[in-house]
């Protein structure tokens, strides 16, 4: 795979370089304004943007956000985006209204040496992640003319095969840009040869969703802590009564044959935060698992499993978590997910998959520095550790 470097010693002053990068933030809108509520997949391109701008290149950067059905959208406009680029970048970024179509053209061409333009939203073309190969191949030769080179640093994009992963660097000279590289080598260490005690966290609400990355990583874990709206599903395969708690009634068997083979690597909460609504103000119990009424929801893994993953995490020289451990966007079930936050911060080598995991220690205020590394990719991290292969790495790789 050739990466950012490579393209950086060939020389990029005064050529146009097509940039894929995942810019998928969330957004708060408001009657008067639209704000990025957590920037951290911006700050994570950066590097790679500043190192082509100051060698000089054209730089077009392209990105999806949210999921559009194919057609312009206002709600999924990248144009507060480009706003917030702009500021972190402390450089103009121009911004073209569609994505291939005359403000892409106006935009890319009047780009001097050294500065960046954005592309408005890709999925707001129906080429993009178009199933047909000839419909994706035609929006990609669109979409590669403003670049003489193509650099993928959106890693937490690389498992969809779509256009601009998959089909754009069929057609342009290909580099892995630094962040997907960083991701791939951190990734790679947790499936390769982990330092013991490896510890794995998953939380999140739907077990099926994990059913993959549970299997691929059992036989290298040590101990495999499963919190969120997931465990519930786990509980009731073991008999206990869930209430009215998430539960994937059609999963119940299969996760009874998953726990039967994992044996005491499976550690599940022994008591749960539990209300009888999700709400900022709702009025919480802490229950024992066998102890869960027929009313009760529950919402967050208990103090005492908190303590109990928070030791085994406190050991780990090895840690990778997804997934909150419960709603951690309301402050009474925010508890477990910061301990596990922290726990996690403390352990050797500690690694948390992207998505809202990356967005809960962010919001409740652990600092990000004390990780190893925080992945970019929720999606794409969970694929790599189910040993799937990944489109937008098969390409760079081709
Ligand atoms: C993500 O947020 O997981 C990535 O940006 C990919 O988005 P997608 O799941 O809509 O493809
Ligand atoms: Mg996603």
């Amino acid at each position: 795979m050739r990466t950012l470097d490579d393209l950086l010693a060939e020389g990029v002053s005064g050529r146009r370089v097509l940039v894929r990068a995942d810019l998928n933030v969330p957004l708060r809108h408001t009657e008067e304004s639209v704000t990025v509520t957590d920037d951290g997949r911006i700050r994570a391109v950066l590097p790679t943007i500043r190192a082509l701008a100051e060698a000089g290149a054209h730089v077009v950067v392209c990105s999806h956000l949210g999921r559009p059905k194919g057609a312009p959208d206002p709600k999924y406009s990248l144009a507060p985006v480009a706003a917030r680029f702009s500021e972190l970048l402390g450089a103009p970024v121009a911004f073209a209204t569609d994505t291939v179509g005359e403000s892409a053209d106006a935009v890319t061409a009047s780009l001097a040496a050294g500065e960046v333009a954005l592309l408005e939203n890709l999925r707001f073309n129906a080429g993009e992640t178009s199933k047909d190969d000839a419909q994706r191949g035609e929006f990609a030769v669109k979409l590669a003319r403003y670049g003489e080179a193509y650099v993928d640093d959106a890693f937490g994009a690389v498992h969809r095969k779509h256009a601009s992963v998959y089909d754009v660097p069929k057609l342009l000279p290909h580099f892995a840009g630094g962040l997907v590289v960083r991701e791939l080598d951190t990734l790679s260490t947790l499936t390769s040869d982990p330092k013991r005690p490896y510890v794995v966290v998953l939380g999140g609400a739907k077990v099926s969703d994990k059913l993959g990355v549970i299997n691929n990583l059992l036989p290298k874990v040590d101990a495999l802590l499963i919190g969120g709206g997931m465990c519930f599903t786990l509980l009731a395969a073991q008999g206990h009564g869930v209430g009215d708690s998430l539960l994937e009634a059609d999963q119940i068997d299969t996760c009874k044959q998953l726990l039967a083979e994992a044996g005491a690597k499976i550690v599940l909460p022994t008591d749960v935060v539990v209300a009888a609504e999700l709400s900022a103000t709702a009025e919480t119990r802490v229950v024992g698992v066998d102890a869960i009424g027929a009313g009760d929801k529950g919402l967050d893994i208990g103090p005492e499993t908190a303590r109990a993953f928070a030791g085994k995490l406190a050991g780990a020289a090895t840690v990778f978590w997804n997934g909150p451990m419960g709603v951690f966007e309301y402050e009474p079930f925010a508890a477990g997910t910061k301990a596990v936050a922290e726990a996690v911060a403390g352990a050797g080598f500690s690694v948390v998959g992207g998505g809202d995991s990356a967005a809960a220690v962010r919001a409740l205020g652990v600092d990000e520095a004390s990780f190893s590394h925080i992945s970019t990719g929720g999606g794409a991290s969970l694929e790599y550790l189910e040993g799937k292969i990944l489109p937008g790495v098969a390409a760079l790789e081709a």
